[in-house]
């Protein structure tokens, strides 16, 4: 009986330090928000030097840290109180894309019950490209959970709206349109319009309405073809509705896991569920594509093509991998969000604590901006545990 007292001793000790926040993360973290910051801009709401769409992924993975920091929660909160009132000003098209071209692409709108409260505002958030749309209808999400302010969370809602009268796609009636010109299905959007329509499930007061459209939709992804046989997933459909072969974008294995663990939460399922099972292999299909010996994760494009979208990627799909983390723990997942964290800090770093695209470093000609910026945070975000 004795000797179980030290292991009962350790146990709890090694328990306790696996929970314990790392502060070398925080510190890894607080840094890069820091820098980050430089890039703000209050007059147009996003960040110099990115796009429209990666705004609203800078401003998620500031949400992501607010809610382990109260020092950047104060400075996060101040943004989403700015972006929220003036970034429909630097929206580059807005509300292309709504009346006519937002009716369903077969002639039929789905059937919605009663236009939400945020459904008007929404408008001035979308451009056309429902991929943007629904990267701040996520934003706002994310700034919901960090200040409870229902503003957001009405916004979000409206988003969704919006996207929810593009359904379907021109594909298996289901789905949505990359776009308004509805000329293509891409991945990215679908995923997108999954995740949405997860969380709102998860927080909106009518969940039953969000958690039937998430439901609906996964089942059209999943039997898209969109997946394929190595558990990734392409960048989109063929005009004949059948996979394209087109790149296995780091975003496109990200957003899902997300997404999955948000419809396996607002579905009540059993621990083993089978939306955790794909998320899962989709995960693992991901890391064995995408990642080199050590773990860190790479894009096709590295070290010196990816365009100014492409730079955003890696970060979404590791911020997504934490959250399958959260819930079906994997050490291959653990390992690569470390991987990618340390290697950053170690290796892809200005002096100025800027992070570079190759997270294998080093920083490339091109430089730091707040694509790079942002995407390199929300990998050291996932590292803080
Ligand atoms: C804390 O995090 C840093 C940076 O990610 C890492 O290098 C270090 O090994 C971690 N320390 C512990 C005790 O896990
Ligand atoms: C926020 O990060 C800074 C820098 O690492 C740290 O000094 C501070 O303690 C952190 N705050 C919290 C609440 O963790
Ligand atoms: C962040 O700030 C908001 C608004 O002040 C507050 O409601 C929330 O509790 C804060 N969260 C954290 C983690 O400090
Ligand atoms: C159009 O799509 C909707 C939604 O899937 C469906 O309910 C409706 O029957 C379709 N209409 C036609 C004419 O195919
Ligand atoms: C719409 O946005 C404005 C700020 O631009 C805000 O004052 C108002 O509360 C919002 N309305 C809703 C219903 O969210
Ligand atoms: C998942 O759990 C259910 C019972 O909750 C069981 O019937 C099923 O076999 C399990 N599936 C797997 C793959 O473990
Ligand atoms: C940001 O920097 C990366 C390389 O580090 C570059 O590929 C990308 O085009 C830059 N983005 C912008 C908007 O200039
Ligand atoms: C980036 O994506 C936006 C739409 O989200 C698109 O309009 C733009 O052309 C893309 N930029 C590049 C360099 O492909
Ligand atoms: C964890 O991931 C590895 C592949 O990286 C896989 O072989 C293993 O089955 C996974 N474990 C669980 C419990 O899913
Ligand atoms: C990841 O880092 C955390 C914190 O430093 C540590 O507790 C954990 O063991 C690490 N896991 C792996 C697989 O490296």
């Amino acid at each position: 009986m004795h000797s179980l007292t030290p292991i009962i001793t350790l146990t709890l000790t090694l328990l306790s330090g696996a929970s314990a926040t790392n502060t070398t993360a925080m510190d890894h973290a607080y840094a890069a928000a820091t820098t980050l910051q430089t890039y703000y801009n209050p007059t147009t709401g996003i960040w110099n030097t990115c796009g429209w769409w990666n705004g609203a992924n800078c401003l998620t993975t500031m949400a992501d840290l607010s809610l382990k920091n109260e020092t950047i929660n104060e400075t996060a909160v101040g943004v989403f109180e700015n972006t929220f009132r003036v970034a429909t000003n630097t929206n580059p098209y807005p509300a292309r894309g709504i009346d006519a071209d937002y009716t369903a692409a077969n002639g039929t709108a789905y059937t919605i019950p009663g236009q939400p409260t945020g459904a008007a505002n929404a408008s001035l958030w979308l451009d056309g490209s429902y991929d943007d749309d629904m990267w701040w209808g996520l934003a706002w999400v994310a700034a919901y959970d960090v200040t409870g302010v229902s503003d957001y969370l009405d916004l979000a809602e409206g988003v969704f709206y919006h996207l929810s009268r593009a359904w379907p796609s021109l594909c298996g009636n289901g789905g949505i349109d990359s776009d308004y010109t509805h000329v293509y299905v891409g991945a990215i959007p679908n995923e997108l319009f999954l995740a949405l329509g997860a969380q709102l499930a998860n927080r909106a007061a009518d969940s039953e309405y969000y958690l039937d459209w998430a439901k609906r939709q996964w089942a059209w992804f999943e039997a898209s073809g969109l997946i394929n046989d190595d558990h990734t997933i392409n960048d989109g459909l063929t005009t004949a509705c059948t996979n394209n072969g087109m790149t296995v974008w780091s975003y496109n294995q990200g957003v899902i896991l997300g997404a999955l663990v948000e419809l396996h939460r607002a579905a009540g399922s059993p621990a083993n569920s089978t939306y955790l099972e794909a998320a899962g292999k989709i995960a693992q299909g991901a890391i064995a594509a995408l990642t080199d010996a050590e773990g860190v994760v790479h894009e096709s494009c590295e070290p010196d093509a990816c365009d100014s979208n492409e730079t955003q990627f890696k970060g979404i799909f590791v911020r997504n991998l934490k959250w399958l983390q959260g819930v079906a723990p994997n050490e291959t997942y653990a390992r690569v969000i470390n991987a990618s964290a340390a290697s950053l800090w170690a290796n892809d770093r200005t002096d100025a604590n800027g992070f570079g695209v190759d997270w294998s470093g080093p920083v490339t000609a091109a430089g730091v901006n707040a694509s790079t910026q942002s995407s390199a945070l929300d990998a050291l975000v996932a590292a803080i545990w």
